[in-house]
């Protein structure tokens, strides 16, 4: 070829490459989302907004040594009545929830008058009852509505009154009703109890009036005020710090929690959908209680809700390596479901694609639609395994399940596994066989230091396109401090960068209650009254709420500094351009933003910061110490940016029509 021909063609593709930069990359619509897992007491006593805990006796020492069915429960007896309290198996409303309190009211006593009507046995209302504190003691607020509902029935001839009543911690009645249990069958009252004052620390008593026996189970009480006034709903505050980030899809229900402590602790999805008093509850394998309350109805209806994709993860038919106590040692305790089991497991995965998206006249699609939702869901991905170690019981159950859903579900994108590692050889495993398996996308999980993601900006980069795409699953730099989130802003600004390839992520773990955190670095903590929200939420926020779906390179030059990394998107919907800038380091640095690509810009912008001292953190207590600042900045079609220290900026350009 000579020369001229040869600089051409140079120059040709060079006009070419440039015109495509001006046109931008095209990247995935869904790359920042919501990992969702029942850690740190995150679904049962957090955002499943359930009241009553233990509701259907059914804790055992299985969930935690010291548990038993009546934990949270206190037998009460009230003005010198009598009588007894029982945990009884033999006639349940439903085998999948065996146990169920019977409690025999053999005297009820008469207020005494005279010198001893002082005693405490002496107040109240007669009676004898029990009493549950919740998860650590319910909150509620005076003039809301709860709503209380009750399985019972009599197990002796005469109808029996209970008084149901809200007291604080003094025993004083907050609000109360009454129910009359009058049939011989399990049969469901309910009631209403509005407080008139806010306690912090109150707790829900059932006081039998009337003599006699009966049997009681799914004690309930749920705040009218849930989440979109859902029944069996979440708990509307943080439900909606939720929707607030506009996550485009919930990976649910975790996590470790997916695979489960040994193959009869997996999570099964079909026990988690139905009647509540039907789903088979278990052990949470973070050492507490699930009760299934919370379920696949309940996180799909909720993905809905706020609009997003629902990502349900199933196990690969094996458990979790770390069951058994060896918690990311070695990973020894992996059990595999056994081969002729298989069918009957596959079969389950294959069912929650009918259960999900089939026609109501399907046999699970009847079951969806009796719950209330005759429209499919559209379920559209679904995870197979959670970082499970990779041996050969895994790899033939994984390829197993795999062939199944491709062969009756084309449709479904699968996404593998690689491990609880960012390297090493279970991630190299888990990349092999989702490669041989065609599979679209494998979930990677890392939880490191800041400086890791400082030096692992160019991770996706070198990423091989043709291979299949990555899911982020699971990572966070360890701390919730200001520097913390701005390491993972910096890294954010890569996975944008490279998100052809990277096509979902999602920090975790989400939300973290007060007293139950059982991994130090999460989202969200959260009491039963209020909630903080970590400099690492509010960086995941000014993300997927700032997020587009066309990238633009060499837009904020940032010179060869290291400590700077930045991003340009485009949302192509609303054309707004939006800049992130991100400082990892202590001083104030300088950014060169050049727009000249586009037109119509108007002269100012919106503009969100996030800085402060990179070792504050927010608290409980002081919750608002880190937090985003809106305000308008003037811009040009080139503008230097002055990036205050430890800083995440985001600039919002809305282009002139
Ligand atoms: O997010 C907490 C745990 O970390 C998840 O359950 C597990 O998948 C990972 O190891």
């Amino acid at each position: 070829m000579n020369f001229r021909l040869l600089l051409l063609l140079c120059l040709l593709t060079s006009f070419y490459s440039n015109l495509n930069a001006q046109e931008g990359k095209k990247i995935s619509p869904y790359l920042f989302g919501l990992f969702f897992e029942d850690i740190n007491y995150a679904a049962d006593g957090g955002l499943y907004a359930e009241m009553v805990q233990n509701r259907s006796f059914e804790y055992s020492p299985s969930d935690t040594p010291e548990w038993h069915p009546l934990t949270s429960w206190s037998y009460v007896t009230q003005v010198f009545s009598y009588g007894k309290l029982d945990i009884e198996t033999n006639n349940p409303i439903n085998t999948n929830n065996p146990h169920y309190a019977v409690l025999n009211i053999e005297h009820i006593g008469t207020r005494a008058t005279g010198p001893e009507s002082d005693i405490p046995q002496n107040k109240g209302t007669p009676g004898v009852g029990i009493q549950n504190t919740g998860y650590d003691g319910m909150v509620v607020k005076a003039g809301e509505t709860y709503n209380f509902t009750i399985f019972a029935k009599q197990l002796s001839n005469n109808p029996i009154s209970i008084h149901v009543s809200l007291q604080d911690s003094n025993g004083k009645i907050l609000g109360e009703n009454n129910i009359e249990v009058n049939t011989k069958d399990w049969k469901k009252y309910t009631t209403t109890l509005t407080p008139s004052v806010n306690s912090d620390s109150s707790s829900l008593m059932l006081l039998a009036t009337s003599k006699g026996k009966l049997a009681i189970d799914v004690v309930s009480l749920f705040p009218q005020n849930t989440f979109k006034n859902r029944k069996n709903g979440l708990r509307a505050d943080l439900a909606q710090l939720l929707a607030d980030m506009k996550p485009s899809f919930v990976r649910f229900p975790g996590g470790c929690l997916t695979h489960g402590e040994g193959v009869g602790n997996m999570y099964r999805w079909k026990n988690t959908v139905g009647p509540i008093e039907q789903r088979i509850e278990q052990k949470n394998l973070w050492g507490y209680h699930q009760t299934g309350g919370l379920g696949y109805f309940e996180y799909f209806q909720f993905c809905e809700d706020i609009g997003a994709i629902p990502l349900p993860v199933l196990p690969a038919a094996v458990s979790c390596q770390n069951s058994g106590g060896t918690w990311r040692v070695g990973g020894t305790g992996q059990q595999a479901l056994p081969m002729e089991d298989m069918q009957d497991y596959i079969q389950d995965v294959l069912d929650l694609v009918e259960w999900a998206n089939g026609p109501i006249n399907s046999k699970w699609g009847s079951i969806r639609a009796n719950a209330g939702h005759p429209e499919p869901f559209n379920l559209e991905f679904i995870g197979i395994g959670n970082e499970d170690k990779m041996t050969p019981e895994f790899e033939e159950r994984f390829n197993m399940i795999v062939s199944a859903v491709k062969a009756k579900y084309p449709e479904i994108s699968l996404i593998g596994t690689s491990g609880p590692f960012s390297d090493g050889e279970d991630f190299e495993k888990g990349w092999e066989i989702a490669d041989v398996n065609n599979i679209p996308l494998v979930d990677e999980h890392y939880y490191k230091q800041p400086e890791w993601f400082l030096s692992n900006l160019d991770r996706y980069d070198s990423y091989d396109r043709k291979k299949p795409g990555v899911y982020l699953g699971e990572y966070a730099s360890w701390g919730n401090k200001l520097k913390n989130a701005i390491a993972e802003a910096a890294y954010m600004t890569t996975l944008e960068r490279n998100a052809d390839i990277v096509k979902m992520a999602s920090y975790a773990p989400l939300l973290a209650k007060k007293d139950h955190t059982q991994w130090t670095t999460d989202m969200i903590f959260f009491d039963n009254k209020t909630y903080c929200l970590t400099p690492n939420y509010h960086v995941q926020k000014m993300f997927s709420t700032n997020y587009g779906d066309i990238y633009y390179k060499n837009i904020i030059a940032t010179g060869k500094d290291t400590t700077l990394s930045a991003s340009c998107l485009k949302d192509s919907k609303t054309g707004d351009i939006i800049l992130k800038m991100v400082n990892t380091s202590t001083e104030f640095k300088q950014m060169k933003v050049n727009l000249n690509k586009f037109k119509n810009l108007p002269l100012d912008a919106k503009q969100i910061v996030l800085t402060g001292n990179a070792e504050a953190e927010n608290t409980l207590e002081n919750p608002d110490t880190i937090k985003p600042i809106e305000s308008k900045i003037e811009i040009g079609k080139s503008f230097t940016y002055q990036a205050p220290p430890t800083s995440l900026t985001v600039i919002r350009i809305k282009q002139k029509p």
